[in-house]
């Protein structure tokens, strides 16, 4: 019996004979949308989903190679997969993303099982790369590559809240960080394609839309066109306005920024476009200047200060959530708790800690002053202690206040409710299922407080 036999679903769905695929992806958002595009190539193809990851006629892994964790959790999937094909030969095995750029043909030596092997950059050619597996070749698909304006349609995982890249790829050079090298240079995509995207999904139903680049702040750098007053014509900010008059779209929200391009004029445009939701994603990394440096930030502690400042100015109850990096190499116990400080200080309503870890092609792997596994586990562990309180702290400014949430869909650890998200990003829980649907707009008056979640009921 095949696996296509298997995993029939119960209602039955045409099957043009590709049988069922299955998608696991690690890593951020950029590879949750590449994923969601593949998804709709496989489905264009053919292709149906699959009920479960072990009876897939085609499983593909979108990889992530941030940390060396990260990395090691796709090698114990593969085995896994690996030891199906030898007794299912057509078993069609994939690794896209990170690792598979990072890694590229030695990965074929590592799982001969292999059939394909794809750079984050040929997402959109998975259809082709298809076609040269079904005539019997391993491929590797790593070399850099125009991507392409998309022209296939992504199957997506919400029918509410949707990602839509604007630019590609990372033109900095972060001493610790991989995503350069895999992921390659920046390539915005033109404002028209952009919004011709957003109103499609508009279209359809979808209400908030991210915007996603790795380093978003650095969209249109690559654009060519400079305005009168000798400004860059395409800028994050310009953009924003752009796009912002979509029918039916009620939010927008964008990620990741770059404190060293983060602009007054952005905050503005912030400030001023009413669908721009008041949160930041704004990374900062360390709390000392001196290991700013040698990470090659690009800007100061001071400097990250002063657009926190201003953008509460412009915007007082903005969150404002970051991402900082541990145990980079040198770093020492006072620098250490200056990154501490500056979370008490800021106040961040959520930050993604983690320890350094040192990743193949980045100097700071190289460097000698390594710090050792002991001093990363306990300085994680009293951060996010650290990160806990203050988010804790941050939540109770919402208790007994009517928060706007846009309900995404059901609590699936209570199906009495419903789950969405406020403006500034907090998850938010309320009773009303059957009476509020994925989409609703609902004022919801926050009754009990979590570091880093809400529950209220509805009103009015
Ligand atoms: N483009 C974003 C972040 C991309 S990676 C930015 O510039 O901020 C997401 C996060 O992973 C980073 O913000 C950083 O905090 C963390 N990270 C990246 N490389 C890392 C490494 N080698 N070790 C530990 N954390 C790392
Ligand atoms: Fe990595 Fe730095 Fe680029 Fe962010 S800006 S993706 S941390 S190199
Ligand atoms: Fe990971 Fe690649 Fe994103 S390394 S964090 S999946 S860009």
């Amino acid at each position: 019996m095949t696996a296509t036999q298997l995993s029939a679903p119960t209602t039955p769905v045409a099957d043009n004979g590709r049988g069922s695929y299955w998608i696991t992806t690690f890593g951020c958002q950029m590879n949750k949308a590449d994923s969601e595009r593949m998804a709709g190539i496989l489905e264009s193809m053919g292709y149906r989903e699959a009920q479960a990851e072990l009876e897939a006629d085609l499983v593909l892994y979108n990889t992530c190679t941030i940390r060396d964790n990260a990395e090691q959790k796709v090698y114990s999937y593969l085995g896994r997969q690996a030891q199906r094909k030898r007794t299912n030969p057509n078993l069609t095995l994939v690794v896209a993303g990170c690792v598979a750029q990072q890694e590229g043909e030695s990965l074929l030596r590592r799982v001969p099982e292999l059939d394909l092997v794809m750079g984050p950059q040929h997402a959109n050619r998975l259809d082709v790369l298809l076609a040269q597996v079904e005539q019997g070749q391993q491929v590797v698909a790593t070399e850099e590559h125009h991507i392409l304006e998309d022209i296939t349609t992504a199957r997506r995982d919400s029918t509410i809240c949707g990602w839509v890249n604007v630019i590609y790829g990372c033109n900095e050079r972060c001493t610790y960080c991989v995503v350069p090298s895999v992921r390659g240079r920046e390539q915005s995509r033109l404002p028209e394609a952009i919004k011709l995207e957003m109103e499609g999904l508009a279209a359809q139903g979808f209400k908030e839309i991210t915007l996603l680049g790795q380093n978003i702040d650095a969209y249109g750098r690559d654009l060519p066109g400079i305005t009168p007053e000798g400004r860059r014509q395409h800028t994050l900010t310009d953009l924003l306005h752009h796009v912002h008059n979509v029918e039916g779209l009620e939010r927008i929200r964008f990620a990741t920024s770059h404190p060293r391009y983060f602009t007054e004029r952005l905050i503005d445009a912030c400030a001023e476009l009413p669908k721009v939701c008041e949160h930041f994603h704004i990374p900062f990394q360390s709390g000392d200047d001196e290991l700013l440096k040698a990470m090659a930030r690009g800007y100061t502690v001071d400097r990250y200060r002063r657009i926190i400042e201003r953008i509460r100015e412009r915007m007082p109850d903005a969150s404002i959530s970051a991402d900082v990096i541990v145990a980079f190499p040198g770093e020492t116990d006072a620098q250490y708790r200056r990154t501490l400080d500056l979370i008490e200080e800021i106040g961040f309503d959520q930050v993604n800690t983690a320890a350094y870890s040192p990743r193949p092609n980045t100097p700071a792997a190289d460097w000698p002053n390594q710090l050792s596994e002991e001093v990363k586990v306990e300085r994680l562990r009293e951060i996010n202690a650290v990160v806990e309180r203050v988010a804790r702290e941050r939540s109770a400014r919402y208790s007994g206040r009517t928060e706007q949430v846009l309900v995404e869909g059901i609590n699936p650890k209570d199906p009495e409710q419903v789950m969405g998200r406020t403006r500034t990003n907090r998850l938010t829980f309320f009773a009303g299922n059957g009476r509020w649907h994925a989409g609703d707009l609902v004022d919801v008056r926050i009754e009990e407080v979590r570091p880093f979640s809400l529950s209220g009921c509805a009103v009015g």
